[in-house]
């Protein structure tokens, strides 16, 4: 990685990801860019020089066109066509030069009977939305024919601490619960009871972890 005049981190969310991004990489400009107004809101609480928030969607050709040298996205969620088009519309955003870093999960493994559950409920609804939860497995094939040439592709293990991972769950678990194919295929209260054995997991002094591998597919032009 070298000197870059713009960074973009392509889904920003609150900006802890674009803070991060800003300090290691030190560019002149860079951008956080989310499609969900309340994150963004969150993001601009604590503003930072040369640190811009915008709301846009990632896959969008106008939002590309502040060109960056360099982008990040972590978490592309899913295999999806939409996911294709984001690679395709920044390789022509970044131009000759310009690289990509994209961040996936590759595996999520626990002995815990609740989040195996959570695991498999998450699977079985990207699935139905035509994602993957595991993206990160095949994370080198998402890329071709986009313009962007494979550099590395890391695949790296992480022991996740399991209260942590539970208050994460737990979150997105009273988001997607009233998705339609979610209501369709589970009951509220098998869903309840995922949410409390989730709940009682969040206690600080929880032992355990999950096992995790993270791919990073580091892309150039
Ligand atoms: C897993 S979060 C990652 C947030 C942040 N980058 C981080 O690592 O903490 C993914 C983010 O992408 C945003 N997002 C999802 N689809 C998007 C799209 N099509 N355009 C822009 N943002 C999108 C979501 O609102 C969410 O904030």
């Amino acid at each position: 990685m070298g000197d870059y005049t713009t960074v973009a981190d392509l889904g920003c969310g609150p900006g802890y990801s674009t803070r991060l991004v800003h300090r290691v990489l030190r560019p002149a400009l860079t951008l956080g860019l989310d499609n969900a107004a309340s994150h963004l809101e969150l993001a601009r609480r604590e503003p930072l020089a040369a640190v811009r928030f915008f709301a846009a969607r990632r896959h969008a050709h106008a939002v590309a066109s502040p060109s960056a040298d360099f982008a990040i996205l972590p978490f592309l969620a899913g295999s999806s066509e939409r996911s294709r088009r984001v690679l395709r519309v920044w390789a022509e955003a970044v131009g000759p030069g310009g690289q990509l870093v994209v961040q996936e999960t590759s595996e999520l493994a626990t002995d815990v009977p609740a989040l195996k559950r959570y695991y498999s409920h998450v699977e079985a609804m990207q699935a139905h939305y035509g994602q993957a939860l595991y993206v990160g497995r095949t994370l080198d094939r998402l890329a071709e024919k986009s313009g962007w040439h494979l550099r590395e592709l890391r695949q790296t293990r992480l022991a996740l601490r399991l209260p942590v991972m539970a208050r994460l769950h737990a979150m997105n678990l009273r988001t997607w619960r009233r998705d339609p194919f979610v209501v369709e295929h589970w009951t509220q209260g098998e869903l309840d009871q995922l949410l409390a054995e989730l709940e009682a997991l969040t206690k600080e002094d929880t032992p355990g972890v999950v096992h995790s591998v993270l791919a990073e597919a580091h892309w150039v032009i």
